[in-house]
């Protein structure tokens, strides 16, 4: 039986505890570390191999580009992150730079893989590496708003008393400032969410700041990412047809077309199957198309 082959390339605070989260979950045969730290890489994967005696057999190693042939999925975290008070758009640039010569790397090795992009401003970073790669759009997949809506489920939830689980919202559009609520659609058991304008707005400022507060706080947002990335994973390699709010590439999405954004799609072995048109009221298709333009914009700024 053909082993499972996980890379994740940046082992900061995000893609270490990704792959933290995933040895526990045992997700793959084979996992390998990339960093341009190759210290913080290889001591990873040496401190998580001396946690397999607790484990499943799961090989952890620090690895080159070369490892990323015959890899199932590749994860991408690496760059610059957001200081207090930066946005995440304004590690633009930087990121481009780094997924310039990372994306050179991974295409030298592996055309057949899955690459699953979480590094900010991840819309703008998914187009960028599809653009690069020329791959089929559909394997090319950003975290989007996954991470966004599972904080507003978590936040309504609060609010109701009522486990996240059994909340059904979303949050579209970049995984940014400019993400909307789709409150029109926001329910329980297929009853609608009622909310006063003190409660929507307090809930949805407070899913749509979220990363600003954790990272005054301490530094970095990793945990629910993490989680979010691991879900996407578990999608993927248990070809579960599970419906997820990623970042892929909209074409005639409510008028909104070539730009990567979050949105509920169907995620199989093969990436993003199918994007999922949501019945939008005015107000939300209009919000939809500011964060469209918004991120256009960047994106004519990068020349992509
Ligand atoms: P970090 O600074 O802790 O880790 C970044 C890692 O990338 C470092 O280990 C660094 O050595 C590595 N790196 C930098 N340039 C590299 C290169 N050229 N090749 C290989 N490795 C390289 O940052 P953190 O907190 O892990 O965040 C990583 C990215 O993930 C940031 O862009 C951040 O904004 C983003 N992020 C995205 C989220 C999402 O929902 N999509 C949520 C949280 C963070
Ligand atoms: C977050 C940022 C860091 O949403 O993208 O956590």
């Amino acid at each position: 039986m053909s082993k499972t082959k996980i890379v994740i390339i940046g082992v900061g605070a995000v893609g270490a505890t990704t792959a933290y989260t995933l040895l526990l979950r045992e997700r793959a045969d084979e996992l390998v570390l990339i960093d341009a730290n190759e210290g913080k890489a290889r001591g990873d994967a040496i401190d998580m191999n001396h946690g397999l005696p607790f484990l499943g057999r799961t090989k952890v190693w620090a690895g080159t580009y070369e490892d990323c042939r015959g890899a199932n999925l590749i994860i991408v975290t690496a760059g610059a992150a957001q200081k207090p008070g930066e946005s995440r758009v304004d590690l633009l640039r930087r990121n481009v730079s780094i997924f310039e010569s990372i994306m050179n790397e991974v295409f030298k090795y592996n055309q057949d893989g899955i690459l699953l992009i979480a590094s900010n401003p991840v819309d703008i970073m998914s187009y960028f590496s599809w653009k690069k790669s020329q791959w089929p759009v559909h394997r090319i997949i950003g975290s989007g708003t996954l991470l966004d809506s599972a904080r507003f489920r978590y936040l309504i939830g609060e609010e109701l008393g009522i486990d996240s689980r059994s909340v059904h919202a979303h949050i579209i559009g970049e995984h940014g400032d400019s993400e909307l609520p789709v409150w029109s659609l926001a329910n329980v058991a297929g009853t609608r969410i009622e909310f006063d304008d003190e409660q929507r707005d307090r809930i949805f400022r407070n899913t749509r700041d979220a990363a600003y507060e954790i990272i005054a706080a301490k530094g970095a947002t990793y945990y629910a990412i993490a989680l979010a990335l691991d879900r996407i994973v578990t999608a993927i390699l248990r070809d579960e047809g599970a419906v997820l709010n990623v970042s892929t590439l909209l074409q005639d999405y409510h008028g909104v077309s070539d730009v990567y954004l979050g949105v509920p799609c169907i995620v199989d072995r093969n990436g993003v199957r199918e994007v999922l048109k949501l019945e939008l009221s005015d107000s939300e298709r209009e919000l939809l198309h500011k964060s469209a333009e918004k991120l256009k914009g960047l994106i004519r700024s990068i020349e992509v």
